[in-house]
């Protein structure tokens, strides 16, 4: 499975590590940057993991800013994105067994590493529930 991951100044320490670990599970990983804590705009980097994740680059995404909000809004601007936010592992399986969240975001200054790791750990291992009133729901989320 192939993951892109993105990240502003306030996630770069995450992502350098979630990057390492992610690889000796055997994921390969497509880093949109940056790559540094030197201070950025998210959008620039949450639109070219979006764009990778809506042509079928990469199977799937993560991105952490400060809040993950700024990450959040820009990656669900682009219409075959379903960005969730989580800041515990419970989220992170509900965001994929109701949402199938494609990009799974992280609040990189609010939660600590092992929480982070948890989280993505969690959000991977879990299936989309399918069937019934979840699929109802995320059919109606795109714009008409
Ligand atoms: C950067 O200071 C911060 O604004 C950013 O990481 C994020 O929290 C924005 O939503």
């Amino acid at each position: 499975m192939k993951i892109g991951i993105c990240n502003d100044h306030a996630g770069y320490e995450y992502k350098t590590k979630l990057v390492a670990l992610l690889q000796k599970k055997g994921y390969e990983m497509v880093d949109f940057g940056t790559d540094s804590t030197v201070s950025v705009d998210y959008p620039d980097f949450a639109h070219k993991l979006a764009a990778a994740v809506e042509a079928g680059e990469v199977d799937a995404g993560i991105a952490l800013c400060g809040t993950g909000n700024g990450m959040a809004i820009t990656l669900n601007k682009h219409q075959k994105i379903r960005a969730g936010l989580a800041w515990n592992s419970e989220i992170g399986r509900l965001v994929k067994a109701h949402n199938n969240a494609n990009v799974l975001v992280l609040p990189a200054r609010f939660i600590s590493y092992q929480m982070a790791a948890r989280i993505v750990n969690t959000w991977l291992s879990t299936s989309f529930e399918g069937g019934g009133r979840h699929e109802r729901r995320i059919a109606k989320i795109p714009c008409k």
